[in-house]
């Protein structure tokens, strides 16, 4: 007898379990290796990216971007809504994520890139494009060494094209102190479905 799709899902998710495979065990193991950068203990909720990516215009992305993937759980909504020529650059420190990433997703639009976000023009230069419509970060701003902040920031707003937004997720309001001095136009909401409520950030290059 054929299993169920749900069935089907269960069996799939207990064997990634038995394998160590599973997202929330990964991000688990990031976390506790490298706590600082990682920055929480749980991915973000389903409400806290449909509320992010509800302000992309989809239909003029060509490239999207987003700071610190993790284990990938922005990436498939991404993929979903972006159009099939489009681009989405992924760019996390964490190697293992990385390679987590390759294995897991295989769309062709997908690129996960192991470096970091201060050295994104480098990056999207590499494949072969001048802007990028959106940048989305999950980084943990407050608590990246000194001096990187304000670099990552200023380096997306270079990025980024007229028109285009810096989107960010972030427990912490403190992360405006290294928006505005980038960026002029800031729309913000707060998340309260999220494990803790988030603040959420649009920053635009007018
Ligand atoms: C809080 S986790 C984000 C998880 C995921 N985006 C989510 O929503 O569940 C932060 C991620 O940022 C990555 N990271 C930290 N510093 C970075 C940097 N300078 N450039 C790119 N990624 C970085 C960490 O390795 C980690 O994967």
């Amino acid at each position: 007898m054929t299993a169920s799709p749900a069935e089907a899902a269960r069996k799939r998710n207990r064997k990634a379990l038995e394998g160590g495979e599973h997202p929330l065990v990964m991000f688990f193991r990031g976390f506790l290796k490298h706590p600082v950068m990682v920055g929480s203990i749980i991915p973000s909720s389903g409400k806290l990216i449909d509320k992010m990516l509800s302000r992309v215009d989809w239909a003029n992305t060509k490239l999207f971007v987003e700071y610190g993937p993790g284990v990938g759980t922005f990436c498939g909504h991404i993929l979903e809504r972006m159009a099939p020529d489009a681009t989405l650059i992924a760019i996390d420190t964490n190697p293992d994520f990385i390679s987590y990433l390759r294995r897991r997703i295989t769309d062709s639009r997908f690129v996960a890139v192991e470096g970091s976000a201060a050295d994104v023009r480098e990056i999207i230069a590499h494949h072969g494009f001048e802007h990028a419509d959106y940048v989305l970060s999950g980084l943990p701003f407050s608590t990246l060494p000194a001096g990187i902040g304000p670099k990552i920031a200023a380096e997306t707003a270079n990025a980024l094209r007229v028109g285009g937004a810096f989107l960010v997720y972030q427990f912490s309001p403190k992360v405006r102190d290294f928006l505005d001095p980038e960026f002029e136009r800031i729309d913000h909401d707060v998340e309260l479905w999220n494990i803790p409520p988030a603040q959420l950030y649009w920053a635009w290059k007018d």
